[in-house]
């Protein structure tokens, strides 16, 4: 007779129960070691920085280091490839943006599916973008800025951070609002899409207000408006594109932390636990005011507030990505 039918019933029962309660002693341990945080984009850009900044405050609630992983490539399509099949044990989590609604329209062949494949967590900022020129770039405003693009179309150059990336949003948005396009140049994330900004290799660029505040400042680009439709209280001197004749140009970057399907409720009730509590730190609230963006509101910072969003976004972006045509393999 083998081992597992000479299991008498109540060691079955046993066993049984031991199995049903795993999860919650594994949860009740939890964390025991570090805990990676993926970003699917290159470091020192908008998302790592928010990741960093909401890592930091959410690792002292749990009392283990987050670290966070950069894992590049395709829009960010392959960083959630990869957390959507990674162990569901509370020790990989993810934090991405609008590319998570976006992405089923833009990708024929995705790897993952964003309603169906992970557990949320909870949204954690809004954020702002920035259109931006070379700080050599001779229109000194949008209004200057749209007919030297017109007279120079083919000569410029729009940077973006891959089919999926806010970057790459934004920059299709703008110029479908100008009535022209421009030649595009795909970078892995928007760190490195900037540093080629500064250094002259690219005109233009979309990006966060979480990357672009300190260039901003020092001076270092040339700022041609925000992407929301009220100026914003970080940079209230700086028109918005809307006012500026672009009217209802807006994007609003929205960011929320995932873990893979299949992770434990208790697990995920810590973690969130923990956002909550880092989304009222007053350090990650003052960096992230300086940065001109918005703690959501704490209705918002809950799994299902996370759910909701991302299933109203993918509806709405799937119908205008579709209609425009704009695909990927
Ligand atoms: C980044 O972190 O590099 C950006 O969020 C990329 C993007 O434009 O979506």
């Amino acid at each position: 007779m083998s081992v597992f039918r000479s299991l008498t019933a109540g060691a079955m029962l046993a066993v049984s129960t031991l199995a049903a309660t795993a999860p919650a002693l594994a949860a009740d341990a939890y964390p025991s070691r570090p805990i990676t945080l993926v970003v699917p984009f290159a470091a020192g850009g908008p998302t790592d920085v928010v990741a960093r900044a909401v890592g930091l405050a959410m690792s002292k609630q749990l009392g283990q280091p987050i670290v966070v992983e950069n894992k590049l490539g395709a829009g960010g399509t392959l960083a959630a490839g990869s957390v959507a099949r990674a162990q569901p044990d509370g020790y990989t989590l993810f934090i991405h943006h609008n590319g998570m609604a976006t992405a089923p329209a833009l990708y024929r062949k995705l790897q993952f599916n964003p309603l169906t494949d992970f557990e949320y967590v909870g949204q954690v900022v809004d954020v702002p973008m920035t259109l931006l020129g070379r700080k050599d770039l001779p229109p000194k405003n949008l209004p200057e800025l749209i007919p030297y693009i017109k007279a120079n179309a083919s000569k410029l150059t729009l940077a973006h951070a891959g089919l999926g990336a806010v970057s790459q949003l934004c920059g299709v948005i703008f110029q479908q609002a100008i009535g022209v396009q421009l030649q595009t140049v795909p970078y892995k994330g928007t760190a490195p899409a900037m540093t080629d900004l500064l250094g002259g290799q690219v005109d233009l660029l979309c990006d966060q207000t979480t990357q672009t505040t300190a260039y901003i400042k020092a001076g270092s680009v040339k700022l041609y408006g925000v992407t929301t439709l009220q100026r914003l209280k970080a940079m209230p001197e700086t028109p918005t594109l809307d006012e500026q004749g672009l009217k209802g140009f807006q994007v609003v970057v929205w960011h929320g932390i995932y873990a893979p399907k299949g992770t434990p409720k208790p697990v995920l009730d810590r973690v969130n636990a923990a956002l909550k509590v880092a989304l009222k730190d007053a350090t990650v609230r003052q960096r992230m005011a300086d940065l001109g963006a918005e703690i959501v509101p704490e209705s918002k910072q809950t799994p299902e507030g996370l759910r909701t969003w991302l299933k109203s976004e993918t509806d709405r972006w799937g119908t205008v990505i579709r209609a425009a045509g704009e695909f990927a393999d």
